[in-house]
């Protein structure tokens, strides 16, 4: 299905409103290729009629379809390498030194804000059992969220075909999490029991979540206007602990957020801690 003159506008509109994701006129290819198929399965004669059904007609399946269509959930195990050694090596000491404080010494919050098909949350949960054991004992939750009903599905049945066992900064420890299973490799089960999966957008109100020792907040903001992608970065860091984390993606910067958010560079990773003033040099 073709984009007729105005339909660009409306459905640019469409796509801000249910996800937030900001598409300038050079991406009408992804509108085409990707809710183009979705519009013609629904019974619609072009794209105006599906704005229409969508805008003021309910529809939350095919609502669905089309945010999962139109959201990018390129992902992958220990994704730059860098974050998850920051959170070996500094992130996660420091945190139990604070619960340590907190008189909660084996308990940890972590949230994965966009984790897609769920490499993130569960490479979180590898290196907790690297650094920490078999967790016997730990009261530790890895919440995982994401706007695409889809891409939860696939997260909560942990299973990844073979090339993502090789697309990886780590493979040692991909190899040494999972399970040959009839059409890939599964995550184990202690690691896959500390993570819990939710579809939740963004955009919504965050209300009962938290409060996190760690939030991944990562490869997504670049999808948001810059009102947008500030909003949600200070509603997420009114998540946090005082003592907490904030991690974005490599390409991702906060500098427009608020002079709360300092980058810290820890193994070569860019990390903040919107809670901590510190000192002047
Ligand atoms: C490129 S993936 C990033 C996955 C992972 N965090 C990583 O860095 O590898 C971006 C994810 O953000 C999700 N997303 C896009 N808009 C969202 C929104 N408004 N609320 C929640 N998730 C959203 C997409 O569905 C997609 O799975």
């Amino acid at each position: 299905m073709q984009l007729r003159p105005g339909e660009m506008p409306l459905m640019r509109q469409l796509v801000l409103q249910l996800a937030g994701v900001s598409l300038d006129d050079s991406k009408g290819y992804l509108i085409e290729t990707r809710i183009g198929p979705i519009a013609e399965k629904a019974g619609c004669a072009n794209f105006n009629e599906l704005y229409f059904k969508l805008r003021y007609g309910g529809e939350p399946v095919l609502t669905q379809q089309v945010v999962d269509a139109i959201t990018t959930h390129e992902t992958t195990f220990f994704r730059d390498g860098a974050p998850f050694e920051a959170l070996q090596f500094k992130l996660l000491p420091e945190v139990l030194d604070a619960r340590e404080r907190l008189g909660q010494p084996k308990k940890l919050r972590i949230w994965s804000a966009a984790c897609s098909t769920g490499q993130e949350p569960y490479s979180i949960g590898m290196v907790l059992h690297e650094l920490l054991g078999d967790l016997r004992g730990w009261d530790i939750q890895i919440l995982a969220t994401d706007i695409s009903k889809g891409t939860i599905e696939t997260a909560e049945k942990a299973v990844f075909p073979d090339h993502d066992m090789v697309r990886t900064s780590r493979p040692q420890l991909v190899t040494k999490y999972f399970d040959k299973v009839p059409g890939g490799h599964r995550v184990v089960e202690p690691i896959r029991k500390l993570v819990q999966f939710r579809t939740l957008n963004l955009l919504s109100p965050l209300f009962g979540l938290g409060p996190f020792d760690i939030v991944f907040l990562r490869n997504v903001l670049i999808y948001f206007e810059p009102a947008t992608r500030r909003d949600i970065v200070q509603r997420i860091a009114g998540t946090l602990l005082p003592h907490g984390w904030l991690l974005v993606g490599a390409s991702e910067n906060l500098m427009d957020c608020g002079p709360q958010f300092v980058p810290q560079t820890h193994c070569r990773a860019t990390v903040y801690q919107p809670g901590v003033v510190l000192p002047t040099k």
